[in-house]
Protein backbone atom coordinates (compact mmCIF):
# COMPACT_ATOMS: atom_id res chain seq x y z
CA UNK A 1 0.00 0.00 0.00
CA UNK A 2 1.41 3.53 -0.70
CA UNK A 3 2.47 5.89 1.89
CA UNK A 4 1.07 9.52 2.50
CA UNK A 5 2.33 11.70 4.55
CA UNK A 6 0.90 15.41 5.56
CA UNK A 7 1.74 18.12 8.13
CA UNK A 8 -0.69 20.20 9.56
CA UNK A 9 0.13 23.81 10.84
CA UNK A 10 -0.02 23.34 14.55
CA UNK A 11 -1.18 27.54 14.52
CA UNK A 12 -3.61 26.04 12.16
CA UNK A 13 -7.17 26.12 13.78
CA UNK A 14 -9.40 25.07 10.81
CA UNK A 15 -11.90 27.07 9.18
CA UNK A 16 -14.75 25.73 6.32
CA UNK A 17 -11.97 26.03 3.71
CA UNK A 18 -9.18 23.74 5.48
CA UNK A 19 -12.55 21.50 5.91
CA UNK A 20 -14.00 21.34 2.47
CA UNK A 21 -10.31 21.78 0.78
CA UNK A 22 -8.12 19.34 2.79
CA UNK A 23 -9.71 17.28 5.74
CA UNK A 24 -12.41 15.64 3.84
CA UNK A 25 -9.85 14.25 1.30
CA UNK A 26 -7.57 13.72 4.45
CA UNK A 27 -10.72 11.49 6.26
CA UNK A 28 -10.77 9.59 2.36
CA UNK A 29 -7.44 8.88 2.42
CA UNK A 30 -7.02 7.15 5.70
CA UNK A 31 -9.27 4.55 4.21
CA UNK A 32 -6.67 3.70 1.25
CA UNK A 33 -3.26 4.46 1.87
CA UNK A 34 -1.17 4.05 4.88
CA UNK A 35 -1.28 7.49 5.89
CA UNK A 36 0.92 9.97 8.59
CA UNK A 37 -0.50 12.98 9.50
CA UNK A 38 1.42 14.79 12.23
CA UNK A 39 0.83 18.33 13.67
CA UNK A 40 4.29 20.41 12.77
CA UNK A 41 4.98 21.35 16.34
CA UNK A 42 8.69 21.07 15.38
CA UNK A 43 8.13 23.79 12.37
CA UNK A 44 6.48 26.51 13.94
CA UNK A 45 9.38 27.21 16.76
CA UNK A 46 10.56 29.72 13.68
CA UNK A 47 8.12 31.93 14.92
CA UNK A 48 9.24 31.30 18.94
CA UNK A 49 5.76 30.84 20.03
CA UNK A 50 5.38 31.13 23.88
CA UNK A 51 5.18 27.47 25.45
CA UNK A 52 2.02 28.04 27.08
CA UNK A 53 1.00 28.94 23.54
CA UNK A 54 2.67 26.11 21.67
CA UNK A 55 0.75 23.52 23.98
CA UNK A 56 -2.52 24.92 23.66
CA UNK A 57 -2.35 25.34 19.61
CA UNK A 58 -0.84 21.82 19.41
CA UNK A 59 -3.99 20.32 21.88
CA UNK A 60 -6.45 22.05 20.26
CA UNK A 61 -5.31 21.17 16.75
CA UNK A 62 -5.45 18.00 17.52
CA UNK A 63 -8.92 17.80 19.00
CA UNK A 64 -10.08 19.30 16.42
CA UNK A 65 -8.74 16.90 13.78
CA UNK A 66 -10.31 14.20 15.76
CA UNK A 67 -13.62 15.61 15.82
CA UNK A 68 -13.55 15.92 12.18
CA UNK A 69 -12.98 12.41 11.53
CA UNK A 70 -9.22 11.54 11.67
CA UNK A 71 -9.36 8.11 13.25
CA UNK A 72 -6.04 7.16 14.94
CA UNK A 73 -7.16 3.39 14.51
CA UNK A 74 -6.95 3.80 10.62
CA UNK A 75 -4.26 6.58 10.24
CA UNK A 76 -0.97 7.36 12.52
CA UNK A 77 -1.81 10.54 14.05
CA UNK A 78 0.78 11.94 15.70
CA UNK A 79 2.93 14.99 17.18
CA UNK A 80 6.02 16.01 15.41
CA UNK A 81 8.60 15.93 18.26
CA UNK A 82 7.06 13.18 19.74
CA UNK A 83 9.56 11.26 16.97
CA UNK A 84 12.70 13.09 17.08
CA UNK A 85 13.92 10.28 15.37
CA UNK A 86 12.85 13.00 12.28
CA UNK A 87 15.64 15.40 13.95
CA UNK A 88 18.54 13.05 13.04
CA UNK A 89 17.38 12.63 9.31
CA UNK A 90 16.73 16.37 9.27
CA UNK A 91 20.21 16.90 10.47
CA UNK A 92 21.93 14.30 7.51
CA UNK A 93 20.06 15.77 4.76
CA UNK A 94 21.36 19.19 6.07
CA UNK A 95 24.47 18.20 4.93
CA UNK A 96 23.54 18.44 1.44
CA UNK A 97 21.33 21.03 1.42
CA UNK A 98 22.91 23.82 -0.15
CA UNK A 99 22.44 27.64 0.77
CA UNK A 100 22.19 28.86 -2.73
CA UNK A 101 19.11 26.38 -3.39
CA UNK A 102 17.39 27.63 0.35
CA UNK A 103 17.56 31.10 -0.52
CA UNK A 104 16.06 30.70 -3.20
CA UNK A 105 12.79 29.44 -1.94
CA UNK A 106 10.12 31.09 -2.06
CA UNK A 107 8.53 30.72 0.84
CA UNK A 108 11.85 31.55 2.41
CA UNK A 109 12.24 34.92 0.67
CA UNK A 110 8.66 35.76 1.67
CA UNK A 111 9.34 35.06 5.65
CA UNK A 112 12.50 36.65 5.49
CA UNK A 113 11.12 40.10 4.35
CA UNK A 114 8.15 39.40 6.91
CA UNK A 115 10.25 39.08 10.01
CA UNK A 116 13.31 40.55 8.99
CA UNK A 117 14.37 40.77 12.42
CA UNK A 118 14.11 37.11 12.82
CA UNK A 119 16.12 35.30 9.70
CA UNK A 120 16.83 31.96 11.80
CA UNK A 121 18.45 28.95 10.65
CA UNK A 122 15.28 27.29 11.26
CA UNK A 123 13.73 29.07 8.82
CA UNK A 124 16.05 29.11 6.08
CA UNK A 125 16.25 25.01 6.44
CA UNK A 126 12.22 24.69 7.13
CA UNK A 127 12.42 23.02 3.08
CA UNK A 128 15.19 20.12 4.83
CA UNK A 129 12.89 19.37 7.70
CA UNK A 130 9.74 19.53 5.50
CA UNK A 131 11.72 16.96 3.55
CA UNK A 132 12.51 14.90 6.62
CA UNK A 133 9.07 14.35 7.45
CA UNK A 134 8.51 13.04 4.09
CA UNK A 135 11.27 10.88 3.70
CA UNK A 136 11.05 9.51 7.03
CA UNK A 137 7.99 7.56 6.32
CA UNK A 138 9.17 6.65 2.33
CA UNK A 139 6.06 8.24 1.15
CA UNK A 140 5.19 8.53 -2.31
CA UNK A 141 1.94 10.92 -1.88
CA UNK A 142 1.79 14.03 -0.25
CA UNK A 143 -1.98 15.71 -0.13
CA UNK A 144 -0.73 19.51 0.10
CA UNK A 145 -1.85 22.56 -2.23
CA UNK A 146 0.03 24.61 -4.58
CA UNK A 147 1.99 26.60 -2.00
CA UNK A 148 3.79 24.01 -1.12
CA UNK A 149 4.73 22.39 -4.94
CA UNK A 150 8.29 24.50 -4.08
CA UNK A 151 9.02 22.31 -0.83
CA UNK A 152 8.04 18.81 -2.05
CA UNK A 153 10.59 20.09 -5.42
CA UNK A 154 13.17 20.04 -3.28
CA UNK A 155 12.14 17.10 -1.06
CA UNK A 156 12.71 14.66 -4.44
CA UNK A 157 15.90 16.71 -4.89
CA UNK A 158 17.14 16.10 -1.23
CA UNK A 159 15.81 12.35 -1.75
CA UNK A 160 17.52 12.03 -5.15
CA UNK A 161 20.33 13.48 -4.19
CA UNK A 162 21.26 11.16 -1.05
CA UNK A 163 20.45 8.26 -3.93
CA UNK A 164 22.71 9.16 -5.92
CA UNK A 165 25.26 9.63 -3.85
CA UNK A 166 25.62 6.10 -1.88
CA UNK A 167 24.39 4.61 -4.96
CA UNK A 168 20.99 3.34 -3.54
CA UNK A 169 17.54 3.33 -4.69
CA UNK A 170 16.49 4.26 -1.03
CA UNK A 171 14.07 7.29 -1.06
CA UNK A 172 10.88 7.14 -3.03
CA UNK A 173 10.02 10.18 -5.54
CA UNK A 174 7.03 11.98 -3.28
CA UNK A 175 4.28 13.87 -5.61
CA UNK A 176 1.43 16.27 -4.82
CA UNK A 177 -2.15 14.56 -4.58
CA UNK A 178 -5.77 14.64 -4.01
CA UNK A 179 -7.44 12.26 -5.90
CA UNK A 180 -6.61 13.76 -9.27
CA UNK A 181 -10.11 15.92 -8.68
CA UNK A 182 -9.75 19.33 -9.01
CA UNK A 183 -9.17 21.19 -5.62
CA UNK A 184 -12.18 22.33 -4.45
CA UNK A 185 -11.87 26.35 -3.60
CA UNK A 186 -14.07 27.65 -0.34
CA UNK A 187 -14.73 31.14 -0.64
CA UNK A 188 -15.03 34.02 1.73
CA UNK A 189 -16.94 35.78 3.10
CA UNK A 190 -15.70 39.40 2.07
CA UNK A 191 -16.78 39.32 -1.72
CA UNK A 192 -13.47 38.53 -3.38
CA UNK A 193 -11.01 35.39 -3.23
CA UNK A 194 -10.89 32.37 -0.91
CA UNK A 195 -11.33 32.05 2.77
CA UNK A 196 -8.16 32.11 4.59
CA UNK A 197 -6.67 32.53 8.04
CA UNK A 198 -5.06 35.54 7.19
CA UNK A 199 -7.77 37.71 4.28
CA UNK A 200 -8.58 39.81 7.73
CA UNK A 201 -11.13 39.70 10.33
CA UNK A 202 -14.81 37.94 9.41
CA UNK A 203 -13.50 36.53 5.84
CA UNK A 204 -13.17 32.92 7.67
CA UNK A 205 -15.96 31.22 9.26
CA UNK A 206 -13.78 28.51 11.71
CA UNK A 207 -15.08 25.30 13.32
CA UNK A 208 -15.10 26.71 16.81
CA UNK A 209 -16.96 29.53 16.04
CA UNK A 210 -20.14 30.05 18.30
CA UNK A 211 -23.59 30.16 16.57
CA UNK A 212 -24.04 33.92 17.15
CA UNK A 213 -20.63 34.45 15.79
CA UNK A 214 -21.34 32.60 12.51
CA UNK A 215 -24.60 34.67 12.74
CA UNK A 216 -22.70 38.55 12.93
CA UNK A 217 -20.13 36.95 10.19
CA UNK A 218 -22.59 35.60 7.77
CA UNK A 219 -24.63 38.63 7.77
CA UNK A 220 -21.95 40.98 7.43
CA UNK A 221 -20.89 39.16 4.60
CA UNK A 222 -19.82 40.97 1.37
CA UNK A 223 -23.47 40.89 -1.54
CA UNK A 224 -24.16 43.48 -4.50
CA UNK A 225 -27.22 46.12 -5.05
CA UNK A 226 -29.52 42.75 -6.39
CA UNK A 227 -30.25 41.41 -9.95
CA UNK A 228 -30.54 44.32 -11.96
CA UNK A 229 -32.74 42.32 -14.60
CA UNK A 230 -34.11 38.30 -14.43
CA UNK A 231 -31.85 36.31 -15.46
CA UNK A 232 -28.85 38.56 -15.15
CA UNK A 233 -25.25 37.46 -14.32
CA UNK A 234 -23.74 36.99 -10.46
CA UNK A 235 -21.39 39.03 -9.74
CA UNK A 236 -18.45 37.44 -7.26
CA UNK A 237 -19.71 38.42 -4.19
CA UNK A 238 -22.90 37.02 -4.84
CA UNK A 239 -21.70 33.92 -6.57
CA UNK A 240 -19.25 33.22 -3.29
CA UNK A 241 -23.14 33.05 -0.92
CA UNK A 242 -24.33 30.56 -3.52
CA UNK A 243 -21.27 28.39 -3.42
CA UNK A 244 -21.42 28.44 0.29
CA UNK A 245 -24.58 27.32 0.05
CA UNK A 246 -23.53 24.80 -1.75
CA UNK A 247 -21.74 23.09 0.61
CA UNK A 248 -24.01 23.23 3.64
CA UNK A 249 -27.53 24.01 2.53
CA UNK A 250 -30.36 21.57 1.39
CA UNK A 251 -30.61 21.14 -2.83
CA UNK A 252 -34.51 22.58 -1.86
CA UNK A 253 -32.86 25.84 -0.12
CA UNK A 254 -30.35 26.09 -3.26
CA UNK A 255 -33.06 26.11 -5.50
CA UNK A 256 -35.30 28.48 -3.68
CA UNK A 257 -32.57 31.17 -3.96
CA UNK A 258 -31.12 30.48 -7.23
CA UNK A 259 -34.80 30.60 -8.52
CA UNK A 260 -35.57 33.79 -6.26
CA UNK A 261 -32.25 35.65 -7.92
CA UNK A 262 -33.70 34.42 -11.77
CA UNK A 263 -36.47 36.46 -10.94
CA UNK A 264 -34.90 39.34 -8.65
CA UNK A 265 -37.44 38.69 -5.89
CA UNK A 266 -33.91 37.38 -4.07
CA UNK A 267 -33.24 39.51 -0.65
CA UNK A 268 -29.71 39.00 0.48
CA UNK A 269 -30.98 39.30 4.14
CA UNK A 270 -32.99 36.20 4.10
CA UNK A 271 -30.49 34.12 2.40
CA UNK A 272 -27.84 35.23 4.58
CA UNK A 273 -29.78 34.49 7.54
CA UNK A 274 -30.84 30.72 5.96
CA UNK A 275 -27.09 30.19 4.80
CA UNK A 276 -25.74 30.90 8.86
CA UNK A 277 -28.54 28.79 10.29
CA UNK A 278 -27.22 25.99 7.85
CA UNK A 279 -23.44 26.71 8.43
CA UNK A 280 -24.60 26.58 12.07
CA UNK A 281 -26.52 23.14 12.16
CA UNK A 282 -23.12 21.88 9.89
CA UNK A 283 -20.70 23.03 12.23
CA UNK A 284 -22.31 22.89 16.05
CA UNK A 285 -21.67 18.90 16.02
CA UNK A 286 -18.23 18.97 15.10
CA UNK A 287 -17.91 21.98 16.98
CA UNK A 288 -19.40 19.97 20.06
CA UNK A 289 -16.77 16.99 19.38
CA UNK A 290 -13.83 19.57 19.49
CA UNK A 291 -15.06 20.94 22.79
CA UNK A 292 -15.82 17.19 23.88
CA UNK A 293 -12.35 15.90 22.81
CA UNK A 294 -10.62 19.35 24.64
CA UNK A 295 -12.26 18.14 27.63
CA UNK A 296 -11.04 14.62 27.58
CA UNK A 297 -7.22 14.86 28.67
CA UNK A 298 -7.06 11.13 28.40
CA UNK A 299 -8.64 10.58 24.96
CA UNK A 300 -6.23 13.28 23.75
CA UNK A 301 -3.16 11.33 25.31
CA UNK A 302 -4.16 8.33 23.84
CA UNK A 303 -4.41 9.53 20.87
CA UNK A 304 -1.23 10.77 21.00
CA UNK A 305 0.40 7.88 22.30
CA UNK A 306 -1.32 5.50 19.56
CA UNK A 307 0.33 7.94 17.02
CA UNK A 308 3.53 8.25 18.58
CA UNK A 309 4.12 4.74 19.00
CA UNK A 310 3.14 3.95 15.26
CA UNK A 311 5.25 6.95 14.10
CA UNK A 312 8.31 6.31 16.15
CA UNK A 313 8.05 2.68 14.58
CA UNK A 314 8.24 3.22 11.10
CA UNK A 315 10.68 6.45 11.59
CA UNK A 316 13.68 3.74 13.60
CA UNK A 317 13.27 1.41 10.74
CA UNK A 318 14.46 4.46 8.08
CA UNK A 319 16.76 6.00 10.47
CA UNK A 320 18.48 2.94 10.86
CA UNK A 321 18.76 1.87 7.35
CA UNK A 322 20.15 5.35 6.32
CA UNK A 323 22.85 4.77 8.92
CA UNK A 324 23.50 1.77 7.69
CA UNK A 325 23.83 3.34 3.94
CA UNK A 326 25.90 6.54 4.87
CA UNK A 327 28.64 4.28 7.17
CA UNK A 328 27.66 4.48 10.10
CA UNK A 329 28.43 0.82 11.59
CA UNK A 330 31.38 0.97 13.48
P1 LIG B 1 -5.05 29.51 5.28
O1 LIG B 1 -5.18 29.90 3.84
O2 LIG B 1 -6.26 29.83 6.06
O3 LIG B 1 -3.75 29.94 5.92
P2 LIG B 1 -3.78 26.97 5.12
O4 LIG B 1 -2.89 27.48 4.04
O5 LIG B 1 -3.23 26.68 6.46
O6 LIG B 1 -5.04 27.95 5.26
O7 LIG B 1 -4.58 25.70 4.60
C1 LIG B 1 -4.18 24.37 4.74
C2 LIG B 1 -4.86 23.58 3.63
O8 LIG B 1 -6.28 23.80 3.65
C3 LIG B 1 -4.43 24.04 2.24
O9 LIG B 1 -3.34 23.29 1.77
C4 LIG B 1 -5.65 23.76 1.39
O10 LIG B 1 -5.65 22.41 0.96
C5 LIG B 1 -6.79 23.92 2.34
N1 LIG B 1 -7.49 25.20 2.19
C6 LIG B 1 -7.27 26.35 2.88
N2 LIG B 1 -8.12 27.32 2.53
C7 LIG B 1 -8.93 26.78 1.57
C8 LIG B 1 -10.02 27.28 0.79
N3 LIG B 1 -10.50 28.51 0.94
N4 LIG B 1 -10.60 26.44 -0.09
C9 LIG B 1 -10.14 25.19 -0.24
N5 LIG B 1 -9.13 24.66 0.46
C10 LIG B 1 -8.52 25.44 1.35
N1 LIG C 1 4.83 23.18 5.14
C1 LIG C 1 3.47 22.73 5.31
C2 LIG C 1 2.51 23.93 5.43
O1 LIG C 1 2.96 25.04 5.62
C3 LIG C 1 3.33 21.86 6.53
C4 LIG C 1 4.22 20.67 6.48
C5 LIG C 1 5.35 20.45 7.22
C6 LIG C 1 4.07 19.55 5.62
N2 LIG C 1 5.89 19.23 6.90
C7 LIG C 1 5.13 18.67 5.93
C8 LIG C 1 3.15 19.21 4.64
C9 LIG C 1 5.27 17.45 5.26
C10 LIG C 1 3.30 18.01 3.98
C11 LIG C 1 4.35 17.14 4.28
O2 LIG C 1 1.31 23.76 5.34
Amino acid sequence: METVVSGIRSTGNLHLGNYFGAMLNFIRMQNEFNCFFFIADYHSLTTHPKPADLRRNVRQVLAEYLACGLDPAKSTLYVQSDVPEVAELYLLLNMNAYLGELERATTFKEKARKQPDNINAGLLTYPVLMAADILLHKASKVPVGKDQEQHLEMTRQFGNRFNRMYEVNYFPEPVAFNFGGALVKVPGLDGAGKMGKSEGEGNAVFLYDSDDVIRKKVMRAVSDSGPAAPDSPRSEAVENLFALMALVSTDETIRFFDQAYKDCSIRYGDMKKQLAEDMIRFITPIRERIEDNLRDESLLEKAMAIGREKARTSADKTVAEVREIIGMRY
